[in-house]
Order: structure tokens, then C-alpha cells, then sequence
């Protein structure tokens, strides 16, 4: 009776240390000071602004050719719409406003993509199919998820109701359908 009393809490005792420590393991396993530096994935999640009903996701993920941006939104007039990064990951405002302007922490002037000297935000257009689908795929080899340059994390994604042209200052895409917040994305 004393030993069927005594193991459990014996092997309780001796597994503790056990789990506590795989625990530990576990956690420097999966690479918690790369995500807290480098090598994790960012997430916006694009909610529509007043009026509109654009929405979907946009993510950014370290791979050839620096950062690999994918977006996917629904509920956009067909055509051509701007998708740029905001400075500021801030959705207060329902017109996408307190976003900000392009980030640009270069001082750069506005174009497309087809141009490195723009500003770090500029993502050029995405295309919406005659049903509001779009889906955008763009290397950016001049940000970084939250590394030295140009780190995009906790900055805002903005979509547009019209085409970026490249012109100045920010291309003549009109109002802000869509806006969301660029933070880590759960693995
Ligand atoms: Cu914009
Ligand atoms: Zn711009």
C-alpha cells in the first residue's frame, strides 16, 4: 500500500524537472530569438473602410529575393487598385486616414516597383477579376519583416479604389478601401 501510495507521487516528482525543461527545449527550438529578430512571418489583415467591402489578407515572408509579399482581397471593383505600406499601423480612423502617408524611411520619391529608387512602401497595383478578386505576389528586396532596413512590421497596408500611376507624390490612387495592421503572424 505505501509503495502503490509513493510511486505516483515519486514519478510526478521526477517528471517535473523533466517537462520543465523540455519545455525550455521546446521553446529555443522553435526559434523564439529568430522570431523576436528575423526570419518570422508578418500578417495585415485588410478590413474594408467605410463604404467599401474590401477585404483579405496580405503577408510578408523572408524568401528569394528578400521578402515575399502575398495578398489576397475580395470585394474590389475589377481592375487595377495601388497596395502600398503606410507608415503608421494605426486603423482609428474609418477612412484608413490615421495609416498616414507611404513609408519612406529613404526619402525616396513615389513610383512603381519597375523602379528601386521609390519610396519602401510603393507595392504597385494588384488586379481584381470581373468578380472583386485579386491576388498579388511581389519580392521586395528593399524591406525587411523587422530586421535594420526599412522593417515593415507594426507599419499598415493600404489598398486603394483606383490604379497607382507612379506619379507624384503618391501615385493618384484616390480613397483607402481597405486597411490593415502588418503584425507577426501566429506559425
Ligand atoms: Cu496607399
Ligand atoms: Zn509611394
Amino acid at each position: 500500500m505505501r509503495q502503490l501510495l509513493l510511486s505516483p507521487l515519486l514519478a510526478a516528482t521526477l517528471l517535473l524537472p523533466a517537462v520543465t525543461s523540455c519545455a525550455g527545449m521546446s521553446h529555443h527550438g522553435e526559434g523564439h530569438g529568430d522570431h523576436a529578430t528575423t526570419g518570422g512571418s508578418l500578417v495585415a489583415v485588410m478590413t474594408p473602410t467605410a463604404g467599401n467591402a474590401a477585404r483579405g489578407t496580405v503577408t510578408f515572408a523572408p524568401g528569394d529575393g528578400g521578402v515575399v509579399c502575398t495578398a489576397t482581397i475580395s470585394g474590389l471593383t475589377p481592375g487595377d487598385h495601388a497596395i502600398h505600406i503606410h507608415e503608421f499601423g494605426d486603423i482609428r480612423l474609418d477612412n484608413g486616414k490615421a495609416c498616414g502617408g507611404h513609408y519612406n524611411p529613404e526619402g525616396h520619391d513615389h513610383a512603381l516597383p519597375t523602379s528601386g529608387m521609390r519610396h519602401a512602401g510603393d507595392l504597385g497595383n494588384l488586379t481584381a477579376d470581373a468578380a472583386g478578386n485579386a491576388s498579388y505576389t511581389i519580392a521586395l528586396d528593399n524591406v525587411t519583416i523587422d530586421g535594420g532596413h526599412n522593417p515593415i512590421v507594426g507599419r499598415s497596408i493600404i489598398i486603394h479604389v483606383g490604379p497607382d500611376d507612379g506619379g507624384q507624390p503618391t501615385g493618384n490612387a484616390g480613397a483607402r478601401v481597405a486597411q490593415g495592421v502588418i503584425g507577426y503572424a501566429k506559425p
